[in-house]
């Protein structure tokens, strides 16, 4: 097993300061939460053990996050993918979903934390369908930050369903197939309300995307950390911060400074 380092990851030349000033908080992090199950069975525990390890750093990053000043925090929970595991693993995460809900939604609306979901909820059991619904329109009116939770979420079937219903609006005639431009297709996304996020860290030292956010990560900026998500806590998370507010983002210009 490769011994994952907490908190040693060498500065890239991304990370080296290049801007005279620190950068802004980043409005917008995502995060892909991996390195559950490693970080259980490096501990001789079922898988399971460290999904619900998880739920802490959840509820642990989500309270940090606002308190930073984040306005979006989208949290991968579980992909289009993730159903080729075996099923145990999948109910196991879908109870520890239902024990989340139940406990956690009451408190995210005391705390001004909207909850929205992306990803297609149609294949989730009923009972959870239902939590969903409820949980959106109890903290419809949170305005502290927005945990957006991406649940049976997959961002090439996502891309696939846009591009199908412009093509439909197309075929009737409503829009004329020439006129289809960026902005006509990021309304048709999931994350059509949401702005592309400035930040996306993936925990446990893997660095990929996973069929994650693919279109909304044009320009983010990665952070991979060596940690596996149970034990990613506050502190991991400023230096994330940190990390990213030294970055220089040229979006395709060039450089504002230093
Ligand atoms: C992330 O942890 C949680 C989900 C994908 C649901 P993993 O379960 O992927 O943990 P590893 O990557 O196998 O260690
Ligand atoms: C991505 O992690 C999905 C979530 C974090 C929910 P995976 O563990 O499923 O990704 P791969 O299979 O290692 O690429
Ligand atoms: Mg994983």
């Amino acid at each position: 097993m490769r011994r994952l380092m907490p908190g040693r990851n060498a500065l890239s030349a991304a990370d080296t300061p290049k801007t005279a000033e620190p950068r802004p908080m980043p409005g917008h992090v995502a995060v892909i939460m991996d390195g559950n199950g490693r970080w259980a069975t490096g501990r001789g525990l079922p898988r399971i053990a460290g999904h619900k390890r998880g739920i802490n750093s959840v509820r642990k990053i989500t309270r940090h996050a606002k308190a930073r000043g984040v306005r979006y925090l989208t949290l991968f929970a579980f992909s289009t993918e993730n159903w080729l595991r075996p099923k145990e693993e999948v109910h196991g995460l879908f109870d520890l979903f239902r024990y989340y809900m139940r406990r956690e939604c009451r408190t995210l609306a005391r705390e001004g934390v909207r909850i929205r979901f992306i990803g297609d909820s149609s294949e989730m059991p009923a009972d959870i369908q239902s939590m969903m619904v409820e949980a959106e329109g109890m903290t419809a009116t949170g305005d502290a930050m927005t945990l957006i939770v991406a649940l049976n979420y997959g961002s090439r079937g996502e891309i696939v369903a846009a591009s199908r219903r412009l093509a439909a609006r197309a075929a009737a005639g409503e829009i004329d197939p020439a006129a289809i431009d960026d902005a006509m297709l990021a309304a048709e996304l999931n994350t059509a309300d949401f702005p592309d996020p400035d930040l996306i860290i993936r925990t446990s030292g893997e660095q990929r995307l996973s069929n994650f956010l693919l279109w909304q990560a044009a320009y983010s900026e990665f952070l991979f950390v060596d940690r596996h998500w149970p034990d990613f806590d506050e502190e991991a998370f400023d230096q994330c911060i940190e990390r990213y507010r030294l970055r220089d983002r040229r979006f395709g210009g060039l450089r504002k400074s230093g």
